[in-house]
């Protein structure tokens, strides 16, 4: 049985180090994968309250919408199409500081402003899926978050 969350009220980056080790622990001894895509996902809307933090994941030649939080969110988005599918092409995270400007964006909600979208990879360094977070204000997300994320992606590897 989990505990509750204990957030950090300091910077993002001591938000971010008190998470982790929490994340780790919610993840160790459970095997399901979409129970552990579902924590992450809620783990960091509790943190950071981000308008929407969720999972697509591979199937076919598609992303399929996984485990989220935030409001109903489009269900298929094509390989290279928007941040999430050029993310998946390129297997590399992109932080996008105004969703605007970013060429085929995929506007599930209109109140999303900024976004980052991080590959999960398995063994092989294919990506099954990708964590996907909008903010409704610009400019959200920067180094830090992509470090961080990363890092927390790795803990949701699949072993190939
Ligand atoms: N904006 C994303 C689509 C997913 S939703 O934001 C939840 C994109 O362009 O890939």
């Amino acid at each position: 049985m989990a505990e509750d969350l204990y957030i950090s009220n300091g910077t993002k980056e001591e938000r971010y180090a008190a998470l982790l080790p929490q994340l780790k622990g919610l993840l160790s001894g459970e095997t399901d994968e979409v129970a552990n895509l579902a924590n992450v996902a809620a783990a960091l809307k509790e943190t950071f309250g981000f308008f929407w933090v969720g999972f697509y994941r591979v199937v076919g030649d598609e992303l399929v919408l996984g485990p989220f939080q935030g409001p109903v969110a489009c269900t298929r988005i094509r390989k290279g199409r928007g941040v999430c599918g050029t993310a998946w092409q390129e297997a590399r995270t992109l932080v996008v500081p105004d969703v605007d400007a970013f060429p085929g964006h995929i506007a599930c909600s209109s109140l999303s402003r900024s976004e980052i979208v991080v590959p999960l990879l398995d063994g092989a360094g294919e990506v099954w899926g990708v964590l996907d977070i909008d903010s409704s204000e610009f400019n959200t997300f920067d180094d830090v978050d992509a470090r961080f994320l990363e890092e927390a992606c790795r803990l949701l590897a699949r072993n190939v």
